[in-house]
């Protein structure tokens, strides 16, 4: 058997249909090739992780070293000294005064870890997540998931969480236009405390852009007056920045953006590109919260990962990565919108660095067209280019690629783009 019939005899992927059929051979830079020695340029950088590049031989390096002393101790028995290193050097990248971090092995098990801090930290039970978001596939990050997507045939979910319209603009809950709306997604949080919650809330959850439910991006001004409202109500500001971290969006977080500083912050993804690492890091009087034995886990703040963490970190900040980011990013967007005046299909560009979406729609009804997404990406494939898709109706292309990406690899990008849209 080949490694693709292996996968459909043997590996639970929940996804047979939907996964791209590449065989990963070797990845370096922002390159793929196959077991055939195929090329493709990759665009998604499995699912927004290998911020420093495929085969990173800074962070392979470190990787390496730290095996050949040792693989594992549990950080929560035992010190170790590449958890220590790396969480100071959070503490310094990270906004505000947030300070101590907690590591785990996901994304998901740091929002279960920082959800029970806020609950243990306020003494308050419920939480208000987004409409659009996603936050893992967990019981506790389930449940405060809004994007119905990715929720099906799992619930009864959590009591206690309600959730808030998303700030996007493309397909505004209230129908308002972004020049004139004042924000009303944001004031309408105070509506959500008074009628939908005990006003027992110990925080509001937010990926500062949305990820999976398909590139959105708040207007400036969204989470200063959300944080206002929460302030008023002493509601904690936990910023999910699992899939937006790590110069993603042409800064180190993507709430650094937004001149708010958070109470609570989840990372993982691109944190380490690409060992196993997540983490949640909070003010220090959030933090202690915890009493000695109350949370663990066994493998979290792995020396090995922490080693290959602190080098991406390292490699990112000593490159200028995140400004790069930024440049590279306002062009592509200039070019992608160059494509959406010539392709009625697309309905909407957007994104911040390097994490943009194509939002693909039927008619100027904005009727989602999730077929025509499907199409585009398999179009892109057969021309060497891997991008993802996502989106609530799954209509949005997703154009988030390990971060040192070349200009000429992003010309590449625009010119199979187009000829795939033109195949539709
Ligand atoms: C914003 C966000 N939060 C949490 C998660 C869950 O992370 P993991 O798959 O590492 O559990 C994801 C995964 O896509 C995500 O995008």
């Amino acid at each position: 058997m080949n490694t693709m019939e292996k996968y459909g005899e043997y590996v639970n992927t929940s996804m047979l249909s939907g996964i791209v059929p590449v065989v990963f051979e070797r990845a370096e830079g922002a390159l793929v090739y196959d077991e055939n020695d195929q090329r493709y340029i990759d665009c998604f950088a499995g699912i927004a992780v290998t911020n420093a590049g495929h085969s990173n031989p800074e962070v392979i390096e470190a990787a390496k070293a730290q095996l050949d002393k040792y693989i594992h101790c549990c950080s929560y028995v035992y010190y170790n000294k590449p958890a220590a290193d790396l969480a100071e050097k959070l503490a310094q990248i990270t906004p505000g005064k947030l300070k101590k971090t907690f590591f785990v092995n996901s994304g998901a098990e740091a929002i279960e870890g920082a959800m029970r801090m806020a609950k243990t930290y306020t003494g308050k039970r419920e939480f208000i997540a987004l409409q659009a978001s996603f936050h893992g596939r967990t019981y506790a990050t389930l449940s405060i998931t809004g994007n119905f997507a990715r929720k099906k045939r799992a619930g009864p979910y959590m009591a206690g969480v309600s959730f808030a319209p998303s700030p996007y603009c493309y397909r505004c809950a209230f129908n308002l236009k972004p020049e004139t709306c004042g924000m009303r997604c944001a004031e309408y949080l105070e509506d959500i405390i008074k009628f939908d919650t005990s006003n027992d809330v110990a925080a509001f959850i937010a990926e500062p852009v949305l990820g999976e439910g398909g590139i959105i991006v708040p207007p400036e001004p969204y989470f200063k007056r959300v944080k206002e409202v929460l302030d008023n109500h002493d509601i904690l500001l936990f910023v999910d920045e699992v899939q937006s971290g790590f110069a993603r969006t042409g800064k180190m977080f993507a709430i650094d953006h937004y001149g708010v500083e958070p109470d609570i912050m989840t990372m993982a993804k691109g944190i380490a590109n690409g060992l196993p690492l997540g983490a949640f890091i909070a003010r220090d009087e959030i933090a202690n919260t915890f009493q000695p034995g109350e949370h663990l886990s066994t493998f979290g703040g792995n020396p090995v990962s922490c080693a290959a963490s602190l080098a991406t970190i390292n490699f990112l900040e000593r490159e200028g990565i995140a400004s790069q980011v930024r440049e590279k990013g306002e062009l592509l967007m200039g070019k992608l919108e160059e494509l959406k005046r010539k392709y009625p299909v697309i309905g909407d560009i957007r994104g911040k660095g390097l994490m943009i979406g194509i939002e693909l729609v039927k008619d100027k009804a904005k009727t989602p067209a999730a077929d025509e997404a499907v199409a585009v990406r398999k179009a892109c494939l057969a021309k060497g280019l891997l991008i993802g898709l996502g989106g609530v109706w799954s209509n949005v292309l997703r154009i988030q690629p390990p971060l040192v990406i070349t200009d000429d690899q992003l010309d590449e990008v625009v010119a199979i783009m187009e000829k795939s849209l033109g195949e539709l």
